[in-house]
């Protein structure tokens, strides 16, 4: 595939930011792309409550298709992507990485110094996704770093 392909492939979904009106369809997205950990609603609802800025949904006019959730530090020193994801259907389209795009250019535009996120080190997709945005680990795997079994990486991008 091209990228001129995938770019106009991306685009056929509308990035826009979150409403209150969608987190009925963005609790549903997010427990078809995380079943076994999805957010419960009402954290859902109160990230949107704290983060709207940097919520950002792709709409394909029915459904919701994927989401970039952003957590930033009221001093703007850093941001951690706090979810990222696409529904089966949608992937290997462009769309993580256009949301991604998307979300650190608004970051870059308020003048956050950094980016981190985890991610588990099974995760080679995403971990592919994230090094191609230019994202490094840091200090290798992060033992139990979610708890009992939940390994993560910590990855970092300097704005
Ligand atoms: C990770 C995820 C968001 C990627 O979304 P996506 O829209 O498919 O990603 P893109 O199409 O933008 O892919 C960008 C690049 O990432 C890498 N990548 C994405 N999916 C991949 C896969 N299944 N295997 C290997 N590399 C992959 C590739 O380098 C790809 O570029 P290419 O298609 O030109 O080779 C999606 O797979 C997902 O929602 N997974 C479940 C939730 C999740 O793991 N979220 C991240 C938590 S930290």
């Amino acid at each position: 595939m091209t990228a001129l392909h995938t770019h106009r492939t991306a685009r056929r979904l509308r990035l826009r930011g979150v409403t209150e009106a969608d987190l009925d369809a963005l609790t549903l997205l997010d427990r078809e792309v995380f079943p076994e950990e999805p957010y419960p609603y009402f954290v859902l609802r109160q990230l949107f409550d704290v983060y709207p800025d940097h919520l950002l949904v792709l709409d394909d006019g029915i459904a919701l298709k994927g989401y970039v959730l952003v957590g930033t530090a009221p001093d703007k020193s850093r941001s951690w992507i706090l979810g990222l994801g696409i529904t089966r259907d949608e992937r290997r389209r462009g769309h993580g990485s256009r949301l991604m795009l998307e979300v650190l250019k608004r970051l870059r535009g308020i003048g956050v110094g950094e980016v981190l996120l985890t991610v588990s080190p099974a995760n080679t997709a995403a971990i592919q996704l994230y090094e191609n945005l230019d994202f490094a680990a840091e200090k290798g795997v992060r033992k139990g770093y979610f708890g009992p079994e939940a390994d993560r990486l910590v990855m970092r991008l300097q704005l």
